[in-house]
């Protein structure tokens, strides 16, 4: 079962009794963790106003396309993108139709068109309407094009008639919507994940650690557990909070991880390594803080544990994913990582002025032995969704080939 939690989901509001409900969805979508930003098509704003859904969003409502401010905002081929699911709720037969055609004349269908989320429809009409056989033939263009059709639901309708054609419930919705994010690609499996830096102590207060902030190692576990998998992260220190549904266990140095994934490590069909482990520590950590009468300081340095590797190690080792940033050379750096740790799999990415570390998006480079595949820059939401969706098609088919396909050289 999927998940709503954090997930941005762009309402579309057209133009039926049923948007009166639009606000009590808004408002159920947000209790259970989404995001939520509010598309009106002209119509919908004689029934319910843009003020009461900007008022239960927290955002203002998108309302036309080409309009010079909202295009210098967040304009249509922003907000395609930033969807991660788009819901129409309520979708009128003329909106189904225009859907249908794939028509691009208003913001509300030309996002349709630019989203690469998936798109679903929660129809709502008069039941002669619904019945018309040219609005079933427009629903089967669209079922043929991935729409999902939420309801509709049987009973009486504002126009005084009795049969299908009214919009499921909120609660319903909610549920269906949330379904949108259940994969089943790792469902039955346990993924163990590192994410964030590590903190090697020199004395009780100062400490060697990097710039990661856990985002991508983070966004790793929540689309593995999306997948359906039973997922653990060893976190380094983070300002995260633990993602939901997601076993986090909170470690500080590179032995702890190093000695909490090994706990864990013989139950994990998958390894990914995102954290940025330190390479280094100090050989020594002062008890007390270090007083500054030295005119000079040298600090000997002694190598840590390598956790990737030790994994990719056991016999049997689970499918490892490591991770690699680079300034340079990508694909050369990251294929010497995926032979000398004996990976089956090496995610590099670009590290530089504006991407990597603390920024929201990225792009990777996965690099196996039967070779490459670029997943371009894009949130690093998305992006942990396009990796796992590549680990689990790999681990199948690693998993279902003859059992002398699978030892290891
Ligand atoms: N890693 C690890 N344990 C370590 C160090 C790194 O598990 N002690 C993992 C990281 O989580 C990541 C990958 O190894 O998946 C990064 O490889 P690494 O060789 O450490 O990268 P760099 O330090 O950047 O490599 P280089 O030695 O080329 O600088």
């Amino acid at each position: 079962m999927g998940s709503p939690v954090n997930k941005r989901i762009l309402l579309g509001v057209t133009g039926g009794i049923a948007a009166y409900k639009s606000a009590d969805l808004v408002r159920r979508l947000r209790d259970a963790g989404a995001e939520v930003r509010v598309i009106m098509t002209s119509s919908a704003t004689e029934f319910i106003t843009p003020l009461t859904l900007q008022a239960v969003s927290g955002h203002p409502v998108y309302r036309h396309l080409l309009d010079t401010d909202a295009e210098a905002g967040m304009g249509h081929i922003e907000l395609a993108r930033w969807a991660d699911a788009v819901l129409v709720a309520p979708a009128s037969a003329n909106f189904l139709a225009r859907l249908a055609q794939g028509r691009a004349d208003d913001l509300l269908s030309t996002v349709c068109l630019a989203t690469e989320a998936p798109v679903a429809v929660a129809p709502a009409m008069n039941q002669q309407m619904w019945n018309n056989p040219a609005t079933q033939s427009n629903l089967a263009a669209i079922k043929k094009n991935a729409v999902r059709i939420f309801g509709p639901a049987e009973g009486s309708q504002a126009c005084g008639e009795v049969g299908p054609g009214r919009m499921l419930e909120p609660v319903e919705l909610v549920t269906l919507t949330s379904e949108l994010f259940a994969t089943g690609e790792l469902d039955g499996l346990t993924v163990l994940v590192t994410a964030g830096p590590t903190w090697e102590a020199i004395d009780p207060v100062r400490g060697l650690t990097n710039r990661s902030s856990g985002k991508m190692g983070y966004a790793v576990a929540e689309a593995a557990a999306e997948a359906g998998a039973k997922v653990i992260l060893i976190s380094g220190p983070t300002a995260l909070a633990d993602p939901a549904r997601v076993r986090t266990i909170r470690v500080t140095s590179a032995q702890e991880m190093h000695d909490a994934v090994h706990r864990h490590a013989a139950e994990a069909n998958i390894f990914i390594g995102v954290a940025a482990v330190a390479d280094y520590r100090p050989a020594r950590t002062a008890e007390r803080k270090i007083k500054k009468t030295e005119a000079r300081l040298t600090l000997e340095l002694e190598r840590t544990p390598d956790i990737l590797a030790s994994v990719a190690a056991l016999r049997p080792a689970p499918f490892t994913v490591g991770f690699a940033a680079e300034t340079e050379n990508l694909e050369q750096h990251a294929r010497a990582k995926l032979e000398n740790k004996k990976l089956d799999l090496v995610a590099a990415n670009r590290v530089g002025a504006d991407l990597g570390f603390a920024s929201d998006d990225n792009s990777l480079l996965l690099v196996e032995r039967e070779g490459v595949t670029e997943l371009p820059v894009q949130p690093k939401t998305k992006l942990a969704r396009a990796l796992i969706r590549h680990v689990a098609a790999r681990y199948r088919a690693k998993n279902s080939a003859p059992v002398h396909a699978l030892r290891r050289p």
